[in-house]
């Protein structure tokens, strides 16, 4: 046999073309695109199928340590199986640095946590929270240097947020060393101010998480950030953008030529606020940072998607499971919204949710979903060519699209370990019918065949879209 592997007859998608060939693979890489390819040890017939190159969901939390009595419900195995029975074949969680302990050590102790347990290959964003001298001159270079070119720092939460010099240092970091910085843009004294006039009204059920955190304060950070970062001259990546405030001053910052890169989630496309105010505690489910805001931010969150003001969709799957003592019960049902548990699961879902609502109803085409699911993620994280694309030596991570395939979301037939999926009951179109992971079946019609262990960690490259617009002066 000429292949390990040929797919065929697919109409193969990239993020710039649409095209109907056999894929070949040899070692769990792409090693021809063809008409007629020789014979392969294992074929696939994908005709009548949309052949991907696989997701790369760039945020999301896995295992990532929480405070006392916390415990996040999908580990590196749950999670990553999860994510591979959507159709994604990369994930980039966070090694979270705790205040006043190294950033080492959270790498460190994030690689036990992956080793030995990931379905599919993985690479770690850092989180800097402790931004004091020596963490920053040596540690985060070095780090940098070893394949970690991307971390993440907080404008909000009391153990990780930066303030305004702080961010401003490390930021030149960034910048001198070519990292790419995500923020987390929300006004950490305005949510406590909020928090505290709410709760002192005894305004205290889930739904008042999302008064806490209105628009308004993800939009004055998300303005600050972008001013950090022109003042400092490095490129920003806004995360998890919630709705038309913080959307208009992105568009703004772009419009004016900085490279301000942005994010969004299904739950800013799917949810709205209303879903906090539930009877009872059941609002807890649907508790995140931002909140979900309502139907004309969604249709603002789609525009974006369709306009280009988004490079990156990802699930920010931060996965706590709702009846439990370590998840979004952790502080018991009549505690204030504030010691609930932030963040949603939906790392399986991510897919299917954008291809049946965005590609099927004609917000988004097909390539365009590529970009915003899989290249532009990869790029932007330094993981590009070798993921996030169908191309001759790429890693042959390939999804096999099913665009007929007509099922409704149910959390029973999900693979993570939550207990509840927000999504519950909504009717999808399409979805992965085969996931390949570096040449090897992984999911194929209904059963994971993937193997805890076999993903591999990933080191990434120097992204090209981290270059501060200075160096390219005259280009
Ligand atoms: O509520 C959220 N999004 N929780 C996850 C942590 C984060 O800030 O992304
Ligand atoms: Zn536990
Ligand atoms: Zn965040
Ligand atoms: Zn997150």
């Amino acid at each position: 046999d000429s292949f390990d592997l040929v797919i065929r007859n697919g109409t193969v998608v990239t993020a710039s073309d649409t095209f109907v060939c056999d894929i070949g693979v040899i070692d769990g890489r792409i090693a021809a695109l063809g008409e007629k390819l020789g014979a392969g040890r294992e074929e696939i017939d994908a005709t009548d199928r949309f052949v991907l190159p696989g997701g790369v969901d760039a945020h999301c939390h896995l295992d990532q340590p929480m405070g006392p009595g916390i415990c996040m419900a999908d580990d590196f195995e749950s999670g990553t199986r999860s994510a591979a029975c959507g159709g994604t074949t990369t994930v980039i969680p966070f090694a979270a640095q705790e205040k006043g302990s190294s950033l080492k050590a959270a790498v460190e102790d994030y690689h036990r946590r992956a080793d030995g347990k990931a379905c599919i290959d993985y690479a770690f964003h850092m989180i800097v929270s402790d931004a004091s001298g020596d963490i920053l001159q040596h540690e985060l270079p070095q780090l940098i240097d070893a394949g970690y070119t991307s971390f993440k720092i907080y404008m909000t939460y009391d153990d990780l947020k930066l303030d305004d010099r702080q961010i401003l240092e490390t930021l030149t970091v960034a910048r001198r060393e070519g990292a790419m910085t995500m923020i987390h843009a929300e006004n950490s004294d305005c949510i406590a101010w909020l928090t505290e006039a709410l709760e002192a009204m005894n305004h205290t059920a889930p739904l008042y998480h999302a008064e806490a955190r209105p628009s308004i304060v993800e939009r004055e950070a998300t303005h600050r950030a972008i001013s950090l970062a022109e003042l400092v001259d490095t490129p920003v990546l806004i995360v998890h953008v919630s709705g038309n405030e913080a959307i208009e001053q992105i568009r703004w910052a772009q419009g004016r030529g900085l490279r301000v890169y942005a994010e969004t989630c299904p739950q800013y496309l799917f949810l709205t606020a209303e879903d906090l105010d539930k009877d009872g505690f059941e609002g807890a489910k649907c508790v995140c940072s931002p909140p979900p805001r309502d139907k004309a931010n969604q249709e603002g969150v789609w525009n974006g998607l369709e306009s280009g003001v988004f490079q990156v969709f990802s699930s920010d799957h931060a996965p706590f499971c709702y009846d439990d003592k370590e998840g979004k019960k952790a502080a018991g049902e009549s505690a204030s919204f504030q010691y609930i548990p932030n963040g949603i699961p939906g790392i399986e879902t991510r897919l299917p949710l954008l291809y049946s609502e965005g590609v099927l109803r004609g917000r988004i085409d097909i390539t365009r979903f590529v970009a915003l699911t899989s290249t532009n993620p990869a790029r932007i994280y330094g993981l590009y060519p070798r993921k996030g694309t169908i191309a001759i030596g790429s890693d042959a991570d390939i999804v096999i699209w099913n665009p007929m395939a007509e099922w409704t979301v149910r959390n029973t037939g999900l693979h993570h370990d939550v207990d509840y999926t927000p999504y519950e009951g909504m009717v999808l179109h399409g979805r992965p019918q085969t996931t390949i992971s570096r040449g090897k079946i992984v999911w194929d019609n209904g059963q994971f065949l993937g193997a805890a262990g076999r993903g591999m960690f990933l080191r990434c490259e120097r992204p090209q879209p981290a270059r501060p617009r200075g160096e390219n002066r005259g280009f």
